[in-house]
Protein backbone atom coordinates (compact mmCIF):
# COMPACT_ATOMS: atom_id res chain seq x y z
CA UNK A 1 0.00 0.00 0.00
CA UNK A 2 2.74 2.00 1.08
CA UNK A 3 4.51 1.56 -2.09
CA UNK A 4 1.44 2.43 -4.08
CA UNK A 5 0.83 5.62 -2.88
CA UNK A 6 4.70 6.19 -3.31
CA UNK A 7 4.01 5.18 -7.10
CA UNK A 8 1.14 7.12 -7.56
CA UNK A 9 2.81 10.34 -5.54
CA UNK A 10 5.72 10.47 -8.18
CA UNK A 11 2.90 9.74 -10.89
CA UNK A 12 1.16 13.23 -9.91
CA UNK A 13 4.77 14.86 -8.96
CA UNK A 14 5.01 14.18 -12.56
CA UNK A 15 2.41 15.23 -13.85
CA UNK A 16 2.62 18.63 -11.16
CA UNK A 17 3.00 21.74 -13.50
CA UNK A 18 0.47 24.92 -13.87
CA UNK A 19 -0.87 23.64 -17.03
CA UNK A 20 -2.24 20.57 -15.07
CA UNK A 21 -3.74 22.41 -12.16
CA UNK A 22 -4.00 21.06 -8.64
CA UNK A 23 -7.82 21.31 -7.60
CA UNK A 24 -9.11 24.07 -5.89
CA UNK A 25 -11.81 25.01 -3.91
CA UNK A 26 -13.36 26.60 -6.75
CA UNK A 27 -12.69 23.86 -8.71
CA UNK A 28 -14.04 21.58 -6.43
CA UNK A 29 -17.55 24.01 -6.55
CA UNK A 30 -18.20 24.18 -9.72
CA UNK A 31 -17.87 19.95 -10.16
CA UNK A 32 -19.93 19.72 -7.35
CA UNK A 33 -17.74 17.10 -5.23
CA UNK A 34 -15.28 17.45 -3.01
CA UNK A 35 -11.30 18.21 -3.28
CA UNK A 36 -10.19 15.00 -2.98
CA UNK A 37 -12.31 13.37 -4.92
CA UNK A 38 -11.22 15.85 -7.70
CA UNK A 39 -7.71 15.24 -7.03
CA UNK A 40 -8.44 11.62 -7.77
CA UNK A 41 -9.90 12.44 -10.65
CA UNK A 42 -6.49 14.28 -11.48
CA UNK A 43 -4.39 11.04 -10.79
CA UNK A 44 -6.65 9.32 -13.00
CA UNK A 45 -6.11 11.46 -16.09
CA UNK A 46 -2.24 11.33 -15.28
CA UNK A 47 -2.03 7.89 -15.04
CA UNK A 48 -4.52 6.97 -17.94
CA UNK A 49 -3.78 9.98 -20.26
CA UNK A 50 0.03 10.30 -19.62
CA UNK A 51 1.50 7.31 -20.54
CA UNK A 52 1.78 7.42 -24.29
CA UNK A 53 2.26 11.25 -24.76
CA UNK A 54 2.53 14.70 -22.47
CA UNK A 55 -0.33 15.15 -20.66
CA UNK A 56 -2.44 17.91 -22.45
CA UNK A 57 -3.30 20.67 -20.60
CA UNK A 58 -7.13 20.91 -19.53
CA UNK A 59 -7.65 24.97 -21.24
CA UNK A 60 -6.05 23.01 -24.59
CA UNK A 61 -9.70 22.08 -25.62
CA UNK A 62 -13.40 22.75 -24.56
CA UNK A 63 -15.78 20.16 -22.98
CA UNK A 64 -17.05 18.52 -25.93
CA UNK A 65 -13.72 18.19 -28.30
CA UNK A 66 -12.31 16.80 -24.87
CA UNK A 67 -15.27 13.94 -25.02
CA UNK A 68 -14.54 13.01 -28.62
CA UNK A 69 -10.58 13.18 -28.27
CA UNK A 70 -11.11 10.68 -25.17
CA UNK A 71 -13.36 8.62 -27.23
CA UNK A 72 -10.85 8.20 -30.15
CA UNK A 73 -8.11 7.53 -27.38
CA UNK A 74 -10.06 4.34 -26.11
CA UNK A 75 -8.98 2.91 -29.29
CA UNK A 76 -5.79 2.87 -28.22
CA UNK A 77 -6.15 2.26 -24.77
CA UNK A 78 -8.99 0.47 -22.30
CA UNK A 79 -10.79 3.08 -20.62
CA UNK A 80 -13.77 2.44 -18.66
CA UNK A 81 -16.63 4.40 -18.38
CA UNK A 82 -16.02 5.28 -14.85
CA UNK A 83 -12.79 6.68 -15.81
CA UNK A 84 -14.15 8.45 -19.05
CA UNK A 85 -16.44 10.20 -17.00
CA UNK A 86 -13.48 11.05 -14.08
CA UNK A 87 -11.45 12.25 -16.79
CA UNK A 88 -13.80 14.47 -18.27
CA UNK A 89 -15.23 16.13 -15.00
CA UNK A 90 -11.71 17.08 -14.07
CA UNK A 91 -10.58 18.30 -17.69
CA UNK A 92 -13.92 20.78 -17.85
CA UNK A 93 -13.09 22.22 -14.20
CA UNK A 94 -9.65 22.07 -14.86
CA UNK A 95 -9.92 24.37 -18.39
CA UNK A 96 -10.87 27.48 -16.26
CA UNK A 97 -7.34 27.63 -14.32
C1 LIG B 1 -1.91 3.86 -25.70
C2 LIG B 1 -1.38 5.21 -25.99
C3 LIG B 1 -2.26 6.41 -25.67
C4 LIG B 1 -2.95 6.66 -24.52
C5 LIG B 1 -3.02 5.82 -23.25
C6 LIG B 1 -3.59 7.95 -24.71
N1 LIG B 1 -3.27 8.46 -25.93
FE1 LIG B 1 -3.74 10.31 -26.64
N2 LIG B 1 -2.80 9.91 -28.36
C7 LIG B 1 -2.17 8.72 -28.70
C8 LIG B 1 -1.72 8.76 -30.09
C9 LIG B 1 -1.03 7.63 -30.82
C10 LIG B 1 -2.09 10.03 -30.57
C11 LIG B 1 -1.86 10.61 -32.00
C12 LIG B 1 -2.86 10.02 -32.97
C13 LIG B 1 -4.25 10.57 -32.81
O1 LIG B 1 -4.44 11.78 -32.59
O2 LIG B 1 -5.21 9.78 -32.88
C14 LIG B 1 -2.73 10.74 -29.47
C15 LIG B 1 -3.19 12.04 -29.53
C16 LIG B 1 -3.78 12.73 -28.49
C17 LIG B 1 -4.17 14.13 -28.53
C18 LIG B 1 -3.93 15.08 -29.67
C19 LIG B 1 -5.15 15.04 -30.53
C20 LIG B 1 -5.26 16.23 -31.42
O3 LIG B 1 -6.15 16.17 -32.29
O4 LIG B 1 -4.51 17.19 -31.26
C21 LIG B 1 -4.76 14.41 -27.33
C22 LIG B 1 -5.32 15.75 -26.88
C23 LIG B 1 -4.75 13.19 -26.56
N3 LIG B 1 -4.14 12.20 -27.28
C24 LIG B 1 -5.33 13.07 -25.31
C25 LIG B 1 -5.38 11.88 -24.59
C26 LIG B 1 -6.18 11.68 -23.40
C27 LIG B 1 -7.07 12.71 -22.76
C28 LIG B 1 -5.94 10.39 -22.97
C29 LIG B 1 -6.57 9.68 -21.79
C30 LIG B 1 -8.01 9.49 -21.86
C31 LIG B 1 -4.99 9.79 -23.91
N4 LIG B 1 -4.69 10.72 -24.88
C32 LIG B 1 -4.44 8.53 -23.79
C33 LIG B 1 -1.95 7.67 -27.85
C34 LIG B 1 -2.48 7.55 -26.56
Amino acid sequence: MRAAGLLLGLLIGCAASSAIPEPDPAMSAKAGVPPEVLREDRAIYAARCGGCHRLYPPAAHRAPEWASIVERMKEYAPIDDEETRRILRYLDVAAMR
